[in-house]
């Protein structure tokens, strides 16, 4: 059955709030825990769909997953007994690419379907192969299926042609057990990158610049046993941050790594609203109109994809005219067309939104296109007059844990319904008034 969230908007948001393992770091450091024989312990896991589907596809291979509780997995690796990743795992979860990686790197060879576009544009993985073949594999594309072998995988020395989260992740996977050293260069610096070398080096691998643009591997003939808890997720605390900004709310996000967030507190502090730094948490308030800013998405350290929606949700309310660049994806504007719905003023020409602010939203229904531009339509719905739904949050629920009972928990009025179950609207509507 197919959800949907119910908003009444108006209410800021005020109170704390707690991150979940970071989606993307945990995606790597899942498929890298198939590379040993012997059992590993991963914590602070983000229970999300994709990570849900991720593990079933590692026990799709015969690996042996064990969910300890919601947020903890064991998995062991010993029992793997198919090296192929079929079409109907990639198609739900991209990632699962990362096996392709891990299985070639402990078993010589994997074969993986290849991954189509997404939501967010065309997405090659010419990268990936190519750091495969550069460590000596054989890779053969045939009847959608990436099939990759060596007799023996040799460290090498990799230029990266674009800076690749995937394709740097994916080659530290298969390079990790190769004989000799592996040098990446132009590597892409994403906290979860760090994530992914750390959990591996807690394996026993040898990785080390993870976090710069050159990452030094000197395989190792075995990996062994780790328990390893996963870094707080970067965009789920962003997505907060513009939540409590959004709403001219006054919210403390608990649990993360304020470096991690400098990008977008900076761009936050730049508009006006006020952003305090803790230890491991960050406040985030805004008691007045913000302004306009430009913003351009980059590599880590620059401003992230994943928070371009966000961000461009709050300009689209903020004084005066901003220019929103999207330097990563091709087809990361389609929430525009939504927003528009609610009030905004956007233009999209080739990869710049133009924005004019406007002084707000209106509620209507619309439909979340992506992971990510679903998260910035739910803000939109909070800061709008009257109701909104948001339709398609199955990909808001692919990312986001709990979702709606930590923004209720901030003081939100929102439900997660079943599509076209008018009494519930009926429901809702009564309950919040
Ligand atoms: C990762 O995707 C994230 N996904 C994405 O998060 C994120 O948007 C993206 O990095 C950028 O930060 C995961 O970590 C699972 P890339 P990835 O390879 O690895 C081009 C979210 O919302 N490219 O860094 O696929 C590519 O087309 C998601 O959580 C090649 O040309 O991104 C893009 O323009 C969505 N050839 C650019 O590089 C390649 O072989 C960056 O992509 C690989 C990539």
């Amino acid at each position: 059955m197919e959800n949907q969230y119910i908003i009444k908007g108006g209410t800021p948001l005020h109170g704390e709030v707690n991150i979940s393992g970071a989606k993307n770091a945990a995606l790597g450091i899942l498929a890298a825990a198939i590379m040993t024989d012997e059992t590993v312990v991963i914590d602070n896991l983000p229970n999300v769909r994709d990570i849900n589907v991720l593990l079933d596809a590692i026990e799709g291979i015969g690996a042996t997953v064990n969910r300890i509780s919601p947020h903890a997995v064991e998995i062991n690796g010993s029992t793997i007994s198919s090296m192929t990743i079929d079409y109907d795992s990639i198609r739900k979860i991209r990632a699962s690419y990362y096996l392709l990686g891990a299985l070639l790197g402990k078993y010589r060879r994997a074969q993986v379907a290849l991954p189509g576009g997404c939501d967010i544009g065309s997405r090659p993985i010419d990268q990936h192969l190519k750091g495969f073949r550069a460590l000596g594999a054989s890779v053969n594309i045939e009847y959608g299926m990436i099939n990759t072998e060596a007799d023996q995988l040799r460290g090498n020395h990799i230029f990266l042609d674009v800076v690749s989260v995937g394709a740097t992740i994916n080659i530290m996977l298969a390079s990790c057990m190769a004989e000799g050293k592996t040098i990446i260069e132009n590597a892409a610096k994403e906290p979860h990158i760090v994530d992914v070398a750390n959990f591996l080096n807690s394996m026993g691998a040898e990785i080390k610049g993870a976090g710069t643009d050159k990452i030094r591997i000197t395989g190792v003939q075995r990996l062994h046993t780790s328990e390893y808890s996963i870094i707080p997720d970067q965009i789920e605390a962003g997505t907060f941050m513009i939540a409590a900004a959004a709403t001219k709310g006054d919210v403390l996000i608990k649990n993360v790594i304020p470096k991690h967030l400098e990008a977008i507190s900076v761009k936050l502090i730049e508009i006006g609203a006020t952003v305090e730094e803790f230890d491991d948490a960050v406040r985030v308030s805004a008691s007045q109109r913000l302004r306009h800013s430009q913003i351009k998405t980059l590599p880590y350290p620059g401003f992230p994809t994943d928070m371009q929606p966000q961000i461009a949700t709050l300009l689209a309310l903020s004084e005066g005219t901003s220019t929103v660049t999207e330097s990563i994806f091709e087809n990361r504007f389609k929430y525009v067309d939504e927003l528009t719905r609610m009030g905004a003023s956007i233009k999209v020409e080739g990869n710049v939104a133009i924005i004019e602010g406007v002084e707000g939203f209106t509620g209507t229904t619309i439909s979340a296109p992506d992971l990510r531009a679903g998260a910035a339509l739910v803000v939109a719905g909070l800061v709008s007059e009257g109701y909104t739904t948001v339709d398609s949050i199955k990909y808001i629920e692919r990312g986001y844990e709990n979702f709606e009972d930590k923004l209720n928990a901030l003081g939100a009025s929102m439900e997660k319904i079943p599509v076209d179950d008018e009494r519930a609207v009926q429901k809702f509507k009564l309950k919040v008034g």
